[in-house]
């Protein structure tokens, strides 16, 4: 057989993929099994938006768009990034892309140069594809530990011991999967104290669940006046309009806009053509459904946080944003004598049909922070009920 690159073997993975397939396997055989896994919204697409796709499909929107995507969602997207954030983009400032992960990708491509030391540091644990397209395109993933005693932020000390002369990218992400926690005002004042001292470092700023921020008003690092030239905003429809299959996403950026059209170009020549009018409704239309899931998810959050601190050995924050939660299950590990919360994950699945994910499955365990498993609780108020009732049975059964 001819030659594999060794680049591909870099390749990492989303693990919620790999879980979904043994859910998968496990259903085919007859099992009851109720998923946690995905962190995709339970909900269909706003009707409003759909109707927009169709009207898309049937008045001929058949063709290649320009590769940054329609002037129409480009205005959109800037004038919706500008209100939520108090921002000033112009619609030349935006790309649109399929999915706001194409940007993670890109935004590595155009700050960093293969194979020459350069260092991107990014949350850990964290939305796994950060790292993987760190490696695979030849750049340095530098982890910076959430941690949970600072309500999963990162120990700014920590964020300056990382930069240094070869640092070209830090990626941010708020709310924060997989723990759902929120970089706060007073955190990103402290981020951007020290970014101040090293100017010659891009932020890539994943706002994917900026509109799922629960009690804070959302607020991106690029509002800062020093950091906005720098930033990279990203941004998309998946969680907000529950549009995860649609595949639309955008980011902003005045200096890095045109090099992310040549990429989309390079890559996927442009978005889906319907899907982007599909999104200019989901931007400029009416709300209503994005604020009935958002109500639905802050109800969930806070009964899911709720029965989860009742189950012996587990205790979980509560989070300021997304649909996570990241429960400590160090002491029921070691109460049913599970080595980890892997080993713990996978008892949990088999024997009492309940699929979440490991923290393994987000990067590298945190020093010091113990054994985490994440619950995406984009699921009805019933399935989080019996879910967390058959995990309180499981860990009572196996108590040692
Ligand atoms: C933090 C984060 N960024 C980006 C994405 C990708 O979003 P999209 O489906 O729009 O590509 C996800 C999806 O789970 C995510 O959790």
């Amino acid at each position: 057989m001819p030659v594999i690159s060794k680049r591909s073997s870099q390749l990492g993975t989303e693990n919620a993929f790999v879980v979904l397939a043994e859910v998968g396997a496990l259903q085919r055989q007859g099992k009851d099994i109720l998923s946690f896994c995905i962190g995709m919204p339970d909900f269909p697409t706003p009707l409003n938006i759909q109707d927009a796709g169709i009207k898309a499909i049937q008045s001929g929107k058949h063709g290649y768009t320009p590769s940054a995507g329609i002037p129409e969602l480009r205005k959109a997207a800037a004038t919706y990034l500008n209100e939520t954030r108090g921002l000033n983009y112009d619609a030349a400032d935006v790309v649109v892309a399929a999915g706001a992960k194409p940007f993670i990708m890109y935004s590595i491509l155009a700050t960093t140069d293969y194979g020459e030391g350069h260092e991107v540091i990014y949350p850990n644990p964290g939305f796994p594809i950060y790292e993987s397209q760190i490696k695979v395109n030849g750049a340095v993933p530098v982890p910076l530990h959430l941690r949970e005693s600072r309500g999963f932020n990162f120990d700014p000390e920590e964020l300056e011991s990382k930069l240094n002369d070869k640092t070209r990218l830090l990626i941010l992400n708020s709310p924060q999967n997989p723990t759902g926690g929120i970089v706060s005002r007073a955190e990103l004042d402290n981020i951007v104290a020290i970014l101040d001292r090293y100017p010659n470092v891009w932020v890539f700023s994943d706002e994917i669940y900026s509109q799922l921020c629960f009690e804070e008003p959302f607020i991106s690092i690029a509002s800062f006046p020093s950091m906005t030239e720098r930033t990279i905003v990203g941004d998309g429809c998946s969680k907000t309009w529950a549009m995860t299959g649609w595949r639309l996403g955008f980011a902003a950026s005045k200096a890095l806009a045109p090099i992310f059209t040549k990429w989309v170009t390079n890559t996927e020549s442009c978005a889906s053509h319907i899907t982007q009018w599909a999104g200019v409704e989901a931007l400029t239309g009416d709300q209503t459904g994005a604020d009935m899931m958002r109500s639905k998810f802050m109800e969930r959050r806070d009964l899911i946080v709720d029965l989860l601190n009742k189950v012996p050995g587990i205790t979980c924050l509560n989070p300021g944003g997304a649909f996570y939660v990241w429960p400590n299950v160090t002491e029921a590990c070691e109460m049913i004598g599970a080595k980890d919360s892997e080993e713990f994950r996978q008892r949990l699945l088999l024997e009492s049909g309940v699929a979440v994910l490991a923290d393994i499955h987000f990067g590298r365990r945190v020093p010091d922070d113990g054994q985490h498993i994440r619950f995406s609780y984009a699921a009805s108020n019933d399935d989080i009920i019996e879910g967390v009732d058959r995990l309180d049975v499981f860990i009572r059964k196996n108590t040692r």
